[in-house]
């Protein structure tokens, strides 16, 4: 394991450096420039007019597509050589849902609520990307998202504050382990800080408004739940608090993620955010970005060049304080020496050592686990599981689709990702026929890869009319439809529910995608995935999520001048939390103290997985309370005919509030408590607080 420096030897190598050198330090520039050779910029790296100087003194390399190790170790040992101090670069990227092996995407992650598959994608991405020469991911992400039209939705693990932080945590967990300088750790990032997931109208870089106390009780928990995980480095949001773009918000980068959230970490700008600020008309010039950044309290900037060009300058004009550049400095080296650069700067690098460990069979093992446990069924009339010896077509946009692993898979190999057909096609059990000779006809459809992540807005987040088309003449066929629905988001899909027989939401599944349908659709395995995100009816109740602030005139069967809309019901078409199973359980709740317990039987005839799942809320207290909210859950297995109990134990952490200064309200009196496998479960316990 390799060594690192002491605080006081940190501190000695930052006195030693120059201005120059701590501004560089600062810095994070593409990888693919420094790819022919350091002394020579190409590409890009020519055009942004940067010297071979500058590249010298940069702090970090960002890659954004595939890299082998040797390639990778080779940039890193030029740069170290050419810095004055021999300070190797931090290599970052995005290994958000795995690194070649795709695992499901975040957001179906979050629908497992299994948080050792959280952080099995964790460790897994890390392992691979550590092999191939990364030292630091920007994930996770823990936005709490609610609008669907949003398309980053899919980065995150869900509506639910608690959710996400606890996913997030996991994550955050399986990616760094105890030491990440370890040989197959990598370092990881929160982000994005904060609130980018209420972009108004679901649009992306759109701005939003959002009040300290929501961020108090909503979005701020789950970066709390990263930091207290051990979360290295932190990304502010391309949105702003209050008017002042998070990534010069000092109030939010210093009283907030230092002082009341105890963040010790480094802290790195968006991509390009810095500069940005001039798009805003928030700064002039790259100087005073610079400036307004580093006092507000972010390092790195990661791509708009300001700190690198302007910062050393500001300092030697006394524009900006030496103590400010320290500081930043210290943080990004502090983070060098926790990753065990100074020692050891490249993990790995062997060409033929990446490839073993890439696509193992372990890891794939795991990636198929975890796309098995996030498919949610959302319907089944009988049609689910096939029978052995059936009849069956297999058509629709995604059944010869190899992109199937949704946004951010910068190192998968998409075109080797087996598709449903290729899977399909070795199972012995079923024959695979044209829909008119069929007995079932599974139809795989839904968003294309490239509709999800960044930039992926949309207006109409549902089927488009050519797959509604396909589904009404495969139904006319009068023969039972599948709806293998591939997603980034939820859809609505409210017209097509009536014309399928069953519906399996399978996300965006990953590299084992094909193989895990293949076993849920077979039977081999029960579907046991549970809604991440609400399920709209129609897109006019957007957003629309399981823990939306009480109304004072709540909707009643019938009433008048309540919350309602005139022309659509209150209710989602599934709620957050929900999933079907091919069994069936019965769960039977009591409360003792503050102990909940709920007796879980499986009544069906096969064996199965479900979430069970606490939801509560403070009968009184002065501020405006979600009606409903996720505290807890557990995930139970259960034979056919077995049963189990689960104990919950209700404490203040899980129904405290924070009022519009950021000060506790302590949960007092009666909780009432619902019991259940969604979020639409009746309050049926009270636990006193
Ligand atoms: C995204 C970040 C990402 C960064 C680096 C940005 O456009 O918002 O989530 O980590 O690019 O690729």
């Amino acid at each position: 394991m390799s060594t690192k420096l002491t605080h006081e030897q940190l501190l000695a190598l930052l006195s030693d450096m120059s201005i120059e050198e701590k501004a560089g330090q600062l810095a994070q520039i593409p990888i693919s420039a420094c790819m022919e050779g350091v002394t020579e910029p190409t590409g890009p790296m020519a055009e942004m007019n940067l010297t071979p100087e500058q590249i010298a003194l940069s702090g970090s390399v960002i890659a954004v597509r595939k890299i082998e190790a040797e390639d990778c170790a080779k940039v890193v040992r030029d740069i170290t050589a050419l810095q004055p101090h021999h300070i190797p670069p931090l290599v970052m990227k995005d290994v958000i849902h795995g690194h070649q092996t795709m695992f499901p995407i975040p957001l179906a992650i979050g629908s497992t609520f299994d948080e050792g598959v959280a952080e099995d994608m964790g460790r897994c991405g890390a392992l691979e990307g550590a092999v191939s020469g990364t030292h630091v991911t920007f994930a996770p992400m823990v936005d709490v998202v609610r609008d669907p039209r949003w398309g980053r939705v899919m980065e995150s693990p869900g509506e639910s504050p608690l959710l996400c932080g606890r996913m997030g945590a996991a994550m955050v967990r399986g990616t760094r382990g105890d030491d990440i300088a370890a040989p197959d750790r990598l370092a990881a990032c929160a982000k994005h800080f904060v609130g980018y997931g209420i972009s108004q109208a679901g649009q992306d870089y759109a701005p939003i408004d959002v009040s300290r106390t929501e961020l108090y009780n909503t979005y701020l928990p789950p970066f709390q739940a990263c930091i207290d995980a051990g979360v290295d480095m932190m990304m502010p949001a391309f949105v702003g608090i209050d008017r002042v773009p998070c990534v010069c918000n000092e109030w939010l980068l210093k009283d907030i993620l230092r002082d009341r959230m105890g963040f010790e970490g480094m802290v790195i700008s968006d991509w390009d955010d810095p500069r940005q600020l001039i798009n805003h008309g928030v700064a002039k010039d790259l100087r005073e970005v610079s400036k307004l950044c580093l006092e507000a309290g972010l390092d790195m900037d990661m791509m708009s060049f300001a700190h690198l060009n302007c910062l050393a300058d500001l300092v030697r004009e006394g524009k900006v304080d030496e103590k400010k550049l320290d500081e930043a400095c210290l943080h990004v080296l502090a983070l060098k020496n926790s990753l065990g650069l100074f020692d050891n700067p490249v993990k790995n690098d062997s060409n033929a050592y990446q490839q073993e460990i890439c696509g193992s069979e372990s890891i794939r093992k795991a990636a198929w686990e975890a796309a098995v446990k996030s498919c949610v069924l959302l319907k089944n009339d009988g049609a689910l599981p096939l029978r052995t010896g059936c009849k069956v077509a297999l058509v629709g946009s995604h059944a010869d689709e190899h992109a199937i692993l949704g946004g951010w898979t910068l190192d998968a190999d998409t075109e080797s990702t087996k598709t449903l057909l290729d899977s399909f096609g070795e199972d012995e059990r079923i024959t695979l026929v044209s829909p008119e000779e069929a007995d079932v006809i599974l139809l795989a459809t839904g968003e294309n890869q490239s509709d999800t992540g960044e930039d992926c807005s949309k207006a109409h987040p549902s089927l488009t009319s050519e797959q509604m088309a396909e589904l009404h003449s495969l139904n006319a066929l009068g023969k039972p439809v599948v709806l293998l629905l591939f997603c980034g988001r939820p859809l609505i899909i409210t017209d097509a529910l009536p014309l399928c027989s069953a519906v399996l939401n399978v996300w965006f599944p990953g590299t084992e995608g094909a193989n895990a349908i293949r076993a849920l659709v077979m039977g081999d395995r029960n579907p046991s995935g549970h809604l991440s995100m609400t399920m709209p009816r129609a897109l006019g109740q957007v957003p629309i999520h399981h823990d939306r602030l009480s109304s004072a005139r709540p909707w009643v069967e019938g009433a008048v001048y309540v919350n309602r809309y005139k022309d659509e019901s209150n209710f989602p078409l599934f709620p957050f939390g929900f999933g079907l199973s091919y069994t069936t359980f019965a769960m039977e709740a009591s409360a003792e103290g503050n102990v909940v317990t709920v007796k879980v039987v499986n009544t069906g005839s096969v064996a199965g997985e479900t979430v069970v799942q606490l939801y509560g809320r403070m009968r009184h207290g002065r501020l405006i309370r979600p009606d409903k909210r996720l505290l807890d859950w557990q995930r139970v297995s259960l034979a056919s005919g077995e049963s189990c109990q689960v104990r919950f134990t209700v404490t203040p952490d899980m129904l405290r509030m924070y009022d519009a200064q950021g000060k506790a309200v302590e949960p007092e009196g009666v909780c009432d408590i619902a019991v259940g496998q969604s979020s639409a479960a009746a309050y049926t316990l009270t636990v006193d607080m």
